[in-house]
Parts: C-alpha cells; structure tokens; sequence
C-alpha cells in the first residue's frame, strides 16, 4: 500500500509555481495577484482564507483579503464583485462560501467575472469543464486528477465511482473522469439514495469518496489494489485535541488502508491539494492561459 502524500506534492507544486512566477517577474511581468471575500466569521471559512493568503506568500503573489461582516446585503456584496471585475490588477478572486442565509451564493457567483473565476464555479466555466474546453477547473477535482497524474496512477479504461454529487467535488469529479483528457475511466456515480452502492464500490478500481459521512466507506466495500481518495473533511468533537476536534474523512482508513493499493490520508492527502490548485489557477489567470 502506498500512501499518497498530499501535504509534499503540494509544497512540490507551490515550489513550482513560485519558481514560474519569479521567472515571470523577472522578464518584467505582473505579479499574479489573487483576492478573496470573506464574509462573517464562521470557524472554517476563517481558517481556509488564511491558508490561501499564506499560499499566495508562499507562490510570490500578491493577495488581498476584502472582510464583510455577516450583515452586508447583497446588493453590497454585488457591489463588491463588480469592483473586483474591474479592477485590473485583480487577476483572479474567490467569495469564500457558504454565505449568510439572506445572500443568494448563485447570484453572486454569476456575478463574477467568469474570467476571474479561479474557484471554477461560475456556470461558463462548469459548462465548459463538462465539454472539454479550456476553464478554470474547480480546485477539488483539479488536485485529485493532480495527485493520480503525479503518482503515475492508470485511470484510463479503470472503473471508478464517484460518491457524492455536489456541485464542487462529486459532479465535476465525475464529469473528469470520464473524459477522455483527464481521467478516460468508466464512472459511476452513487449518493445517499443508491441501493447498490455497496456493490458499485466492490467492483470499483478507483474509489473517490465525497459524502461527507465520516467512516462511511469501510473494508467491506473495497476490492483488494483498489485506489482510494478520501475527499471527507468532517469536523468531529474531540476533547484530546487543542481546537476540541478533529478531521475525519469518509473512509474507514485503519480497515481500508492494508486493502488498497493507493489510498489518501486525512488530513494530508487531498485537503492540502486544493489550496494549491486555487494558486495553479491564479497562476493561469495571470497568464491570460485560458481566456484573454
Ligand atoms: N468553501 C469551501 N470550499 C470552498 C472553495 O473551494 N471556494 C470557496 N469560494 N468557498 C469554499
């Protein structure tokens, strides 16, 4: 069994990214400047924020953090977007989600600049995600595909079954790994409805599991050499830990680990990945890569 570490390849790829941006400066380019959007103060959005402005420092970009207070209106929040649209040294910029209750999250990601999209959730860039087209790829699935690639993981022709269907990671983990660029793998697709889940799971090659249900996919429902990617990030009480909790993914990892052929660790596997494919995307975004 090998371990897929995700926290080095990560700090591989920032390495490289800021390798890239110094070259970049150095022939008298515009540094990547990447901003976010944080309104409130819940627990968890606080500390991904702080984590990718530490990414940026890490890669050389500029970065600008813009807080609200939990009682802007939408119309402020609007406003904002549209200021971060125009303003042109922006490059690329994120609303960090979820959002207070009296904010439309879709409204406001179709207020974004599609071309400053970097978090890949504005319709255009979903849309063209799902036809192959170049976009912004939402930072979840883009680290997945990262990892298997830098592993030298065979997808193609493989069965794999995505569970979960959210927007950001289970749809478009599916819809990437069934085309033939990215993954080329045979997809299924189970959810909390599936009746045979179970068995779906049993056949598969590639397990990426993103329920959200801690422990849920156990030794039981994995073929021997499978592969498997732990996406869950569920926060559980626990009183011998400083912050009272820990992270638990959606894998039986003690049980599933000694079955698999490759398998994701949390924390540390596909967590620290995402960060660093926000900062893939403000890399391109600064490079015009995919629109101009
Ligand atoms: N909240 C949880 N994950 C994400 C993410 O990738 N982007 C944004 N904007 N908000 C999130």
């Amino acid at each position: 069994m090998t371990l897929i570490d995700g926290k080095a390849t990560a700090a591989t790829i920032k390495a490289e990214i800021k390798a890239e941006v110094e070259q970049i400066v150095a022939a008298g380019g515009k540094r990547p400047h990447l901003a976010a959007v944080l309104v409130g103060h819940d627990g968890g959005s606080e500390t991904y924020v702080r984590n990718k402005v530490l990414a940026c420092e890490a890669c050389g970009f500029r970065s600008s953090l813009i807080r609200y207070e939990d009682t802007i209106t939408e119309a402020e929040l609007l406003d904002c977007v549209k200021q971060l649209n125009e303003d042109a040294d922006v490059d690329g910029f994120i609303v960090q989600l979820p959002l207070p209750k009296h904010i439309s999250e879709q409204k406001v990601i179709e207020a974004i600049d599609y071309r400053k999209d970097v978090d890949g959730f504005h319709p255009i860039n979903v849309g063209r995600m799902a036809i192959g087209l170049p976009c912004y790829i939402s930072a979840t699935p883009k680290g997945i595909l990262e990892l298997l690639r830098r592993y030298n993981i065979e997808t193609s022709g493989k069965k794999c079954v995505v569970l979960g269907r959210s927007n950001i990671v289970g749809k478009p983990m599916a819809q990437l790994m069934m085309q033939k660029q990215y993954g080329d793998a045979t997809v299924t697709v189970c959810h909390s409805r599936s009746q045979s889940l179970r068995e779906e799971c049993l056949a598969a090659d590639i397990i990426i599991a993103a329920i959200g249900r801690p422990g849920f996919l156990t030794a039981d429902m994995v073929k021997p050499g499978a592969v498997v990617i732990d996406v869950g990030t569920t926060r559980v009480p626990d009183a011998t830990r400083p912050k009272g909790f820990r992270l638990s993914g959606d894998v039986d990892f003690d049980n599933v680990a000694p079955l698999c052929s490759y398998i994701t660790p949390v924390p540390g596997g596909v967590g620290p990945m995402t960060i660093c494919m926000l900062m893939l995307n403000t890399l391109a975004a600064g490079k015009h890569e995919y629109y101009q």
